[in-house]
């Protein structure tokens, strides 16, 4: 699978391709790994992605942004709002946006969303690998234990052949599209797509667990909360997690 400006590398099986991703940093072009099958994919926060072959796809793309550090939110921003419309297209049930990288169907993962990069002297990034997640089948006999109450998949039973690679080519063309600024008001669509506004979080941070109303998502893709104080506060992502309560 290649266009004129993103090379794929598609593999059976790798550990994590973000990790292979990261290897390859100084790769001048556009790369795209993407993988059928890892045997350790991780997750944000430490946490490892089930990424068992033929009912998922796992896929990172590696990329060299011209912008600050500050600015990398919106990579993991265009890849929800990609990965969101891509599965719309064959799912049409309730397709949420979990700030701020997981994508939910009717309330379940579908997706999950991992960028990790490094930044230069200067605070802009060098490079940033973006890896997503996407469980595109249910797993014959179901999901594993540990996540078969909060895990689903775009198809509850079979799917189209080559489903793995039109699913892929939907997210890379959006995403790219948002990323060269042909396609503009992607936060937008992010904020429309928030599976928590409205609803009642607990913010978890280390060993501190706090209670908030979710009010939105500011410009900056922040998470703006109401908290037990009646204080409005912007949560940025860092290493809070957000569950439902
Ligand atoms: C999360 O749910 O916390 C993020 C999961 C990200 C998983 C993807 S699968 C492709 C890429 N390679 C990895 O090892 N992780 C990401």
């Amino acid at each position: 699978m290649t266009n004129d400006k993103i090379s794929v590398l598609h593999f059976p099986v790798l550990d994590s391709t973000n990790r292979f991703a990261l290897e390859i940093k100084d790769f001048s072009h556009l790369t795209t790994v993407v993988a059928d099958s890892q045997t350790a994919g991780r997750g944000r926060m430490g946490r490892s992605f089930y990424s068992p072959k033929e009912t998922g796809i796992y896929f990172s793309l590696l990329l060299h942004p011209e912008f600050s550090a500050e600015k990398s939110l919106f990579l993991t921003v265009m890849a929800a709002v990609s990965v969101t419309e891509a599965v719309i297209k064959y799912n049409k049930n309730d397709v949420k946006i979990k700030w701020v990288n997981d994508i939910y169907i009717d309330g379940k993962k579908v997706c999950g969303i991992l960028t990790e990069g490094s930044i230069n002297s200067e605070k802009m990034l060098d490079y940033a690998v973006v890896g997503i997640g996407i469980n595109v089948i249910t797993p014959e006999g179901g999901f594993p234990e540990d996540i078969k109450n909060i895990a689903t998949a775009i198809f509850p039973g079979k799917a189209d052949d080559n489903i793995n690679e039109k699913i892929v080519a939907e997210v890379i063309n959006r995403f790219f599209d948002m990323y060269n600024g042909n396609d503009t008001d992607f936060v937008d669509r992010y904020k429309k797509y928030s599976y928590l506004t409205g609803k009642e979080i607990n913010i978890i941070s280390g060993e501190i667990t706090r209670a908030a109303t979710v009010l939105g998502i500011t410009d900056d893709c922040h998470l703006l909360v109401k908290n037990e104080n009646g204080e409005i506060e912007e949560i940025s992502s860092g290493d809070v997690s957000v569950r439902l309560k």
